[in-house]
């Protein structure tokens, strides 16, 4: 094993990675030096490569492992613990302050639908730290469920009802005072049914979108007003905050939106 302190005499840079539990995530292959200094300054157990983008509905990541065989983990984060296999689903260091901001935005007198669940990315946070009476944690992918309810689990948290399922099959109408959106690239096509669960006398909707800087101020309103007026609401107040740069140009943003039925 190579000794880390001796890493100036090596050719390389401190390659960059994010932690997760006791796995690192890097973005480009590594050397054996790189790979062994790495595991001795981290003590990482396993160090998997993820292709740059993730794509797809179920956000399943494309892998390659380069050190170590594990790929299941606990990560710590914000008092929450979160169990991942980062083989079968995505974890976004990018979105750490915003699960932390989202985390004390509820209360004790609300119903929350968290539309896309993943492995309980908000909803952890949100139960924890504003105990709604109820979020109901809706996922499409069966891994991804899997983890929500070991999270609920883990979490020792008994307000949330995780649902797997596409959330556009969710039965429960004009139930929600809060709705989180936490999905990107076609967000706005899932509006209609946002407004469908949404609390007959309104509530808060929050909106992600990646959008161009050019538009980021209007494109995400006109599509949350014009959704609003289809189903008999109108947007109230709302606040736009940038969550990370996405692209070259192009922000993940998120909008937390008022409405007030019509
Ligand atoms: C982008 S991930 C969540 C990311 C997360 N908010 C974060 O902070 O990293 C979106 C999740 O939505 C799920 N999903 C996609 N389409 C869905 C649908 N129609 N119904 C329910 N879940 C869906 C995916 O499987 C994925 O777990």
């Amino acid at each position: 094993m190579l000794n880390y302190n001796l890493r100036e005499n090596m050719e390389f840079k401190t390659p960059k990675y994010q932690k997760i539990g006791d796995i690192l995530i890097v973005k480009k292959n590594l050397n054996d030096n790189e790979i062994n200094y790495l595991v001795e300054k981290t003590k990482c157990k396993t160090i998997v490569k993820y292709n740059t983008h993730i794509t797809g509905d179920l956000r399943t990541p494309k892998i390659k492992l380069l050190y170590g065989t594990k790929t299941e983990t606990i990560h710590k984060e914000h008092g929450c613990l979160f169990k991942i296999d980062v083989s079968k689903v995505m974890w976004s260091m990018g979105n750490l302050e915003e699960r932390k901001r989202i985390s004390t935005l509820s209360n004790s007198n609300e119903i929350v639908v968290d539309m896309f669940a993943g492995i309980g990315y908000f909803t952890i946070p949100i139960a924890k730290y504003s105990n709604p009476k109820m979020i109901y944690a809706l996922e499409l992918n069966p891994d991804s469920y899997h983890h929500l309810s070991e999270n609920i689990k883990l979490n020792k948290i008994e307000n949330v009802t995780p649902i797997l399922g596409d959330n556009r099959d969710f039965s429960l109408k004009n139930i929600a005072n809060r709705i989180s959106m936490g999905y990107v690239l076609k967000t706005h096509k899932f509006l209609d049914k946002a407004f469908e669960i949404l609390h007959e006398n309104g509530g808060v909707i929050h909106y992600h979108e990646t959008v161009h800087e050019k538009i980021l101020e209007s494109r995400p309103i006109e599509r949350l007003k014009y959704h609003a007026e289809k189903n008999g609401y109108k947007l109230d107040k709302y606040k736009i905050n940038k969550i990370k740069k996405y692209a070259p140009g192009i922000w993940h943003v998120v909008v937390d939106a008022e409405f007030l039925k019509i």
